[in-house]
């Protein structure tokens, strides 16, 4: 008998998400038990054992403990490691960067001081430019600051809510790819368009603009995004600028993978349990 997927969900997690990710085990024989994270007892011992399958799509930090307190060196997960479950992804940007992997260049501001805004936007290459706070999704949190005026008052206010904001080259008329990417393997890459009126775009609703990559400097930098944040899956944004060069945006994990699969139809779900099975039998074989 197959293993078990332990799947952590609350009420961020889609229901698409979960169903597909239901159907990809019961088209394998593998029970789907779902551990709804508004119910976790945390003065209940629960111990998962060798070689089961542990993925969280909820993003509450709430769920993050759960799977912090299910998670097992002998658990087939989507981290590189053990450790990785406790990493910081605000913190991305830097990996990327001494990494050696193309970003835009970027300044995170500590402090709202005008002659240090002065000097990062000269460093930048001038107006416009991208701020962005992190934490955010679906681009909230990320805007395009085209005057000294909307920038310094957008600063302000940010700076007066605690947040640290990056401040980023604008990377204008570059088509921005999601890469989806299990393991080693980009399995399937989408272009995003901008929405009307705004610089940031979304998910394309045309089958067309879907397909399982053939490796590529797109895909090898999203494999290596995805690698640098010690995940064996994540979503990574990339927007691919006229000139030929690639620019790294962010890698997500979890990633709202059923896009990929209910527009695009490719098999993310099936793809993302074969490889958690894969490691979970390399776990159980004995040492
Ligand atoms: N430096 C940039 N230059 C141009 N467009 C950008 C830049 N950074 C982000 N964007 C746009 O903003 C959108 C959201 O950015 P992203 O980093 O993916 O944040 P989120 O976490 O909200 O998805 C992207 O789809 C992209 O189109
Ligand atoms: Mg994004």
């Amino acid at each position: 008998m197959p293993p078990p997927l332990y799947c952590v969900t609350d009420a961020t997690v889609p229901a698409t998400t979960t169903a597909l990710l239901a159907a990809a085990c019961a088209a394998r024989g593998v029970r789907f038990e779902e551990v709804d994270v508004g119910r976790f007892d945390p003065c209940e011992e629960v111990e998962l054992r060798a070689g089961d399958l542990l993925f969280r799509p909820a993003v509450s930090y709430a769920a993050v403990r759960v799977e912090q307190a299910l998670f097992a060196e002998s658990v087939a997960t989507f981290y590189a490691s053990g450790d990785a479950l406790c990493f910081d992804g605000a913190a991305a940007p830097l990996l990327f960067a001494r990494r050696g992997l193309p970003i835009p260049r970027t300044v995170t501001l500590l402090r709202n001081d005008r002659a240090q805004q002065r000097r990062a936007v000269e460093l930048l290459g001038g107006l416009p430019l991208v701020v962005k706070v992190p934490g955010g999704e679906g681009g909230v949190g990320v805007m395009l600051l085209e005057s000294w005026a909307s920038l310094v008052s957008v600063l302000d206010h940010l700076f007066a809510t605690g947040r640290t904001p990056q401040l980023m080259t604008y990377v204008p008329e570059a088509i921005h790819w999601r890469v989806v990417v299990i393991g080693e393997r980009a399995v399937a890459a989408y272009r995003n368009h901008p929405y009307p009126d705004d610089f940031r775009s979304g998910p394309s609703s045309d089958p067309a603009d879907y397909e399982v990559p053939t490796p590529s400097p797109l895909t090898a930098l999203a494999v290596a995004a995805t690698r640098a944040i010690r995940r064996e899956f994540a979503g990574v944004d990339i927007l691919a600028h006229a000139s030929g060069r690639l620019y790294l945006l962010e890698a997500n994990f979890p990633c709202y993978f059923p896009q990929a699969q209910v527009v695009g139809g490719i098999d993310v779900a099936g793809a993302m349990l074969a490889h958690l099975l894969e490691k979970s039998e390399r776990l159980r074989e004995p040492r």
